[in-house]
């Protein structure tokens, strides 16, 4: 049941439940893009898109899922509009909830999402912040149900840096019963940011995650094995410094070799071929990469119905 204005600034936001309602949702709505059928229940509605950093995936398909579902979004790059040039986020969240019938935002700060929302009368979704990618992590669970029969008991070893995908992934794991390993290098502990959002899905939790330092340990038995970008956007300075760290935590064809047959190999993208991944294991006949991408789609339409349609 949706009650008020709602945002999506981390899973934790969600029940279990609408996950569940989202990732069903989703895959209809593929279908129904499969088969041409138009579905258009957010006609005269407006997203505005606030993005403070590049993107391909996420401003591609909420700007085409919006077109898709009968609306019209509306790209507002940090350069163009006073939010980039002083105005306050109180502010702006004010002005623009007079206009806009929701609102995505890729920021630095999660704090400044938080605030965001709260200034908001209008639902905001998170595009990626320096601490979380919610909607990353949606359609990845429903890219992993196109493979395996469920989520329950599914087992995920992510390899590498432990960042905003991370920390969506450990709460999406918890909520909907996955047991995820995380190996990263000795040092990279769950950031007080994560353990305010894992406290309100603990409770409830189906799934488990740990974190280790050992690669290959933590690839054994694995059903996926999951990795993303050592240096994310707005890390740049630290690139050689985390490049020599991390290279230990390559996802090549010898680690792949290590897990179970068939292991599915996934990328949030985009990717840096031969650092975290290797060219021949993201190109490989077990890789789901593509899929993920293609799944932001689908998914991103399932939110934006559900937090912005009167009726669906
Ligand atoms: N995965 C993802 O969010 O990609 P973009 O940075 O291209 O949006
Ligand atoms: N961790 C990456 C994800 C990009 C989609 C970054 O924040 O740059």
């Amino acid at each position: 049941m949706k009650m008020g204005k709602r945002d999506l600034l981390t899973i934790a936001n969600l029940t279990a439940d609408e996950v569940r309602h989202l990732l069903d949702r989703a895959k209809l709505l593929k279908q129904w893009r499969l088969q041409g059928i138009a579905h258009k229940p957010l006609d005269g509605k407006t997203l505005g898109m606030i993005f403070h950093k590049p993107s391909t995936r996420t401003r591609v398909t909420f700007e085409v899922g919006m077109y898709q579902l009968g609306g019209l979004a509306l790209f507002l790059s940090e350069k163009e509009i006073q939010l980039g040039r002083g105005e306050t986020v109180a502010d702006t969240s004010q002005v623009l909830s007079r206009y806009l019938d929701s609102v995505v935002i890729r920021t630095y700060k999660q704090s400044d999402l938080e605030e965001f929302a709260s200034k908001a009368t209008i639902p905001v979704i998170n595009g990626l912040s320096d601490s979380f990618h919610p909607c990353q992590v949606l359609s990845d669970m429903m890219t992993i149900e196109e493979y395996f029969s469920g989520l329950d008991g599914i087992k995920m070893t992510y390899v590498g840096d432990f960042n905003n995908v991370t920390n969506s992934l450990i709460l999406g794991a918890l909520m909907m019963g996955i047991s995820l390993t995380v190996a990263c290098p000795e040092g990279y502990v769950v950031s007080d940011e994560l353990k305010e959002k894992l406290a309100l899905v603990e409770k409830n939790a189906k799934g488990t995650y740990k974190v280790m330092t050992d690669p290959f340990e933590a690839v054994k038995g694995a059903d996926i094995i999951y990795t993303d970008v050592w240096v994310s956007m707005g890390q740049e300075d630290q690139h050689d410094e985390k490049l020599k760290y991390f290279a230990p935590y390559q996802v090549n064809s010898k680690l792949v070799a290590s897990a179970p047959e068939g292991v599915k190999i996934m990328h949030c993208l985009p990717a840096h071929r031969d650092e975290e991944i290797t060219s021949d294991v993201l190109d490989s006949a077990n890789s789901i990469i593509f899929d993920q991408a293609e799944n932001r789609l689908h998914l991103q339409k399932a939110v934006l119905e559900f937090l912005m349609a009167e009726t669906f």
